[in-house]
């Protein structure tokens, strides 16, 4: 229902040409949760924008429902962007204005009563949870508070798209989840497509169905959130896995820390990886059972995904060699991912 088509978008500065997207193309269906993840500068901002044409492309195609925004005039673009609500990482609200009209703007050329108008804003503050803001102003506002009237402000129109751009990273995170919360709400009870632009795979492991990651202007890959948690062999896309994930440097210091310490001989240090819905089988019990494998959990993460949970574990495994081979014929069958680690040598930690 969203198809951009090989869009790309070229800023000159000083004569520089700048590419902060790359021929990107993707789709997005109706009702569906999208992500886009990139460190700044990957060119998320631009892409997004292209989406209701605040950014023209230089080249490329941006069809929502079939229709090619790129080709529309400008009144039929004004008019194509009603079905598009978009909000930003700090709020764009209009300061000198009460909440209350800050939501009734964008509703000044519909051919709405005064009553009408006033009884919208009343549902739309009442769906975000802040009816009783509506004659406050901004200033008087938390950032979540504030954060919620743009939400407001963008459904206005009753756009069957929204547009988030960082549209948490300024928020504390207990504020964050409640926005993410009322953006779930608002997708399953509206239908809304929600496109959420961010540098952070936390915002958008438990929210988004797919999820892109995007690079120098280019998708680099795209996946559901659970394949790409599990599967993505991208060195790119596992930065951001291992940071939300804390499977981070902090990690590697410390195994590197007990290896040095001595800590670690004897034992090979093995990460088992699985999605939890389709592990029936208590493993590391039959490991031990089964294959007298013995395994110590060192460290480990627990994820939950967007309609799974995903689990790392780092074991130290005592067996013999002949047993873990054996246990790890059960393993793939049971779907745990086994990686023998390595120090930053490249050695393997094991006997
Ligand atoms: N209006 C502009 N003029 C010139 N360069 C721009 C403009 N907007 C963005 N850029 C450049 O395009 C690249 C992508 O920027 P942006 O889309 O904001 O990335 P992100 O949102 O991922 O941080 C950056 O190198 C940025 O400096
Ligand atoms: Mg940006």
């Amino acid at each position: 229902m969203i198809e951009l088509k090989n869009v790309s978008v070229t800023f000159e500065k000083e004569n520089r040409k700048i590419q902060a997207v790359s021929d990107v193309s993707l789709q997005i269906q109706a009702g569906e949760i999208f992500g886009i993840v990139g460190y700044s500068g990957a060119g998320k901002s631009t892409l997004v924008r292209t989406i209701n044409l605040l950014q023209r492309p230089s080249s490329g195609q941006v069809i929502i429902n079939g229709v090619d925004l790129v080709q529309l005039s400008a009144a039929e673009l004004r008019k194509a962007r009603k079905n598009i609500g978009m909000i930003f990482q700090h709020f764009n609200l209009m300061n000198s204005r009460t909440v209350a009209e800050n939501v009734a703007f964008p509703l000044k050329d519909l051919n709405l009563s005064t009553a009408e108008k006033e009884a919208k804003v009343s549902s739309l503050l009442e769906k975000v949870g802040i009816l009783d803001k509506a004659q406050a102003y901004p200033e008087q506002l938390s950032g979540g508070q504030k954060q919620r009237v743009a939400i407001a402000r963008a459904l206005a129109t009753d756009p069957s798209i929204l547009l988030c751009d960082e549209a948490t990273s300024a928020l504390d995170p207990k504020t964050t989840h409640s926005i993410l919360d009322l953006l779930r709400q608002l997708n399953q009870e509206l239908g809304l497509s929600i496109i959420m632009i961010t540098h952070d795979m936390n915002v958008v492991k438990n929210l988004c169905h797919r999820v892109a990651v995007m690079a120098e202007g280019q998708v680099i890959e795209e996946n559901g959130i659970v394949e790409m948690f599990t599967q993505s062999q991208n060195p790119l896309t596992q930065e951001f896995i291992n940071m939300a994930t804390h499977f981070d440097w902090d990690y590697e210091l410390v195994l590197e820390e007990m290896r040095e310490a001595n800590t670690l001989n004897d034992y090979f240090i093995a990460r088992l990886s699985f999605v939890g819905h389709e592990v029936t089988e208590p493993f590391i019990a039959q490991l031990a059972r089964d294959y007298q494998v013995h395994c110590n959990i060192l460290y480990g993460n627990i994820e939950a995904l967007r309609g799974s949970f995903v689990g790392n574990l780092v074991v130290t495994v005592e067996a013999k060699a002949a047993d873990w081979e054996k246990s790890l014929v059960f393993l793939e069958k049971h779907q745990v991912n086994v990686e023998i680690l390595t120090d930053k040598e490249g050695t393997k930690w094991m006997i």
